[in-house]
């Protein structure tokens, strides 16, 4: 953990946004996996992560502005459990370590918050996304748990979400130790994987190394020799000569904060020219995003800049026509590309998704678009220094697509529909990198992963 001269400032930075009411934060409990005492690989909220610090189930906490009061609430161990799962700090020591002296025992957060309710106070509390949290909001507050999220506190999320998205130098570091861990799992891929493996054995491979060097993987590894399907989480392909394969996967670092990488490699060591076209636009249209990005550009901007290097690019091959700003300004390169350049990153991979896009990726000047390929970028405000977000532009000939767009005529006067059909086996191509906003550009976090054909090509044939 931190410091506990962090979570004491994070605290305080908050404390001066919310005028009045107490706050409450849920920390998450166990996940059973098929019946209680078998539970998914446990997870903390990444909210109560970030002003409690305390990784372990069965917390709630609450900062009173009105009475000036912060509580941390959680059970000791009893002997029971200390018998199967081993002793632990007791719930003051844990909560002294974040700068907090007082606690109570779970069943007294029942009588803070009725009284308080009774009181006619404010409670503030942030969207929800586990259902267990919603059932013990529901009980709590008396509101119908399926309704919940409707009575989140505006003024909270605002708050939690501003202070969040900022990264600090501390923050940044632990990003760059799990950007570490993702340079071993996209290098070590690169080196296993070869002809006559499935996909499961290097994806297996490379989650060790995420458990192995950190807190685990920050989302289901995408490992597939069929890239164009964009979040393929199926593993059972065999790999062959002349494949390449789409590695987007992350790990966590010990404190839990994400890395976002996504490498696409020949299997064989070597990318075929028709490969390595299509991969160098892709490279394009990364760098150029990287080059454009500083404070007061919005992301909406940066997005299309290296969708016009797609479109340029697939013009120049012959797959697209036309006047290539239409075209984009259109969207019709989202036949190619029908995703969004990025999204934030920080403990969560999609970080502040779960506060919904009002308050994090979109606001009242910027909305989002509602045009295929567009709709799916998830920030699209202006860009502020500290903020961290991922560049992942891809090249996709996805079939199922290809054949509806033809059957529609869809943008023919952009599309050469025969020339894209003689791609049909083709794939997909993404390459992501992770980024600080800085004061007049940007910064790309981490060590070097290979990126450049031949980079890549290198790394791909030093087989393990
Ligand atoms: N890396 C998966 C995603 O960004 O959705
Ligand atoms: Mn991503």
């Amino acid at each position: 953990m931190f410091n506990t001269k962090t979570y004491i400032q994070r605290r305080a930075e908050l404390k001066k946004k919310i005028k009045n009411g107490i706050i409450l934060f849920l920390g998450n409990d166990e996940a059973p996996m098929n019946y209680a005492d078998n539970t998914y690989k446990y997870r903390q909220d990444s909210t109560f992560l970030y002003y409690f610090g305390i990784d372990h189930a069965n917390f709630s906490a609450l900062i009173d502005i009105d009475e000036n009061k912060e509580i941390v609430l959680g059970n000791d161990f009893t002997l029971d459990e200390t018998v199967w799962m081993g002793p632990q700090s007791t719930v003051k020591e844990k909560a002294v370590k974040v700068g907090i002296k007082v606690t109570q025992t779970l069943p007294q957060l029942d009588s803070y918050i009725s009284n308080a309710v009774a009181q006619g106070r404010k409670i503030h509390f942030i969207p929800q996304y586990r259902y267990d949290n919603m059932l013990k909001l529901q009980s709590l507050l008396g509101i119908d748990a399926r309704k919940i999220n409707e009575y989140a506190s505006p003024e909270l999320i605002i708050a939690i979400a501003g202070q969040r998205s900022i990264k600090t130098a501390d923050e940044l570091k632990e990003m760059e130790n799990a950007i570490a861990i993702s340079y071993e799992m996209q290098v070590g891929a690169m080196r296993l994987a070869k002809p006559g493996m499935k996909e499961r054995e290097v994806a297996g491979f490379i989650e060790g190394i995420a458990r192995s060097m950190g807190s685990g993987i920050s989302f289901p590894i995408i490992f597939s020799r069929n890239g164009q399907t964009l979040h393929n989480h199926y593993y059972e392909n065999t790999l062959a000569n002349g494949d390449i394969v789409v590695n987007d996967s992350g790990a966590e670092s010990l404190l839990h904060y994400a890395s976002d990488i996504t490498r696409t490699f020949p299997v064989s060591g070597k990318f075929s020219q028709k490969q390595k076209e299509i991969y160098q636009i892709v490279l394009d249209a990364n760098l150029t995003a990287i080059k454009n990005i500083r404070p007061g550009i919005t992301y909406k901007e940066v997005h299309l800049k290296s969708s016009k290097v797609i479109a340029d690019g697939l013009k120049a091959l012959g797959f697209m026509k036309g006047n290539t700003n239409e075209a984009v300004a259109k969207g019709a390169h989202a036949l190619f590309m029908p995703h969004g350049l990025g999204h934030l990153l920080g403990l969560d991979v999609h970080d502040l998704e779960n506060f919904g896009e009002k308050y994090t990726g979109y606001n009242e000047k910027i909305k989002r678009s509602e045009q295929f390929g567009l709709r799916s970028l998830r920030y699209g405000k202006s860009l502020i220094k500290g903020l961290v977000l991922t560049v992942e532009p891809g090249i996709y000939f996805i079939p199922e697509l290809i054949d509806k767009w033809k059957s529609e005529k869809k943008f023919t006067q952009f599309i050469n529909y025969n020339a894209v059909d003689k791609y049909r086996k083709f794939g997909g191509i993404r390459i992501e990198d992770n980024i600080v906003v800085t004061e007049k550009g940007c910064r790309v976090l981490g060590k070097p992963i290979p990126k450049t054909i031949e980079d890549v090509e290198t790394a791909a044939s030093d087989k393990i």
